[in-house]
């Protein structure tokens, strides 16, 4: 754990607060999918993953295409015993190794380059913000399936299945997140991949124009947080 991981509890603007300084992607790369998760996500989906379930203080934490290291160094800083991050991207594993530095928590997550596929081993939790499979179709698939070999718990960001202006006025409004429905496929595809879906959470993500083809200055969508455990592990289910 690095030295400023604490086991109290955080508050959520300081965990905003951190999270805001962990330096994003510099050249992020449309093939890759490279979007940063915003302070805002990244501090619901650490809340959600310590405090209402009781997965990331004192656990061991994978951060799947864990970028720049935002969510990594979010569970460390949370009190995560130990956190690694892989990403098949070099600057970002390089940015990542520097913000664990700056954040000094480099002694508490480990980084690895490589592709996901590689991951071997067993982890409490698993955390991640996947492709959605804009650029390659079902990128988040390869993801999920990955987490679900490795992890016992999984906290998985995905698009929402329509686009729903009621559902984004309401979380605009609430600033935060709403349960939602699980997409029947979803389901369907964690329940095959020896998983059950135990709550989605619907928030607002918002993504300032990074890429050519982008024509608005920003672009408001609703993503889903999918909380899942491995049935082999959580004899409840
Ligand atoms: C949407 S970004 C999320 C980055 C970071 N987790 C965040 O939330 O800010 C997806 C990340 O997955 C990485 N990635 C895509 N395919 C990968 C693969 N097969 N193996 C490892 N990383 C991959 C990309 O380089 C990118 O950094």
């Amino acid at each position: 754990m690095g030295e400023h991981a604490q086991k109290r509890l955080i508050r959520k603007l300081d965990l905003e607060r951190f999270l805001s300084k962990v330096a994003t992607q510099p050249n992020p790369q449309v093939r890759l999918e490279q979007y940063t998760i915003s302070e805002q996500i990244a501090a619901n989906m650490l809340y959600i993953a310590a405090y209402s379930n009781g997965d990331v203080v004192g656990k061991s934490v994978l951060d799947l295409g864990c970028g720049t290291g935002r969510l990594a160094l979010g569970a460390s800083f949370v009190g995560a015993k130990d956190v690694v991050g892989i990403d098949i991207d070099r600057l970002a594993i390089k940015t990542a190794s520097e913000n664990s530095k700056q954040a000094c928590l480099a002694d508490g997550v480990q980084w690895v380059l490589g592709d996901i596929r590689a991951v071997v081993g067993k982890f409490d939790t698993v955390l991640q913000n996947p492709p959605f499979g804009v650029q390659t179709r079902e990128a988040d698939r390869a993801f999920l399936v990955k987490a679900l070999e490795v992890g016992n718990s999984v906290y998985s960001l995905h698009n929402h299945p329509q686009v729903d202006a009621r559902l984004i006025k309401q979380l605009k409004a609430s600033q935060g997140f709403m349960q939602v429905q699980a997409s029947p496929f979803l389901e369907r595809f964690v329940a095959h991949n020896d998983g059950v879906v135990t709550a989605v959470y619907a928030m607002l993500m918002i993504i300032p124009r990074m890429f050519g083809f982008h024509t608005k200055l920003k672009h408001d969508f609703v993503i889903d947080l999918y909380v899942i455990k491995r049935k082999s592990d959580n004899q409840n289910f």
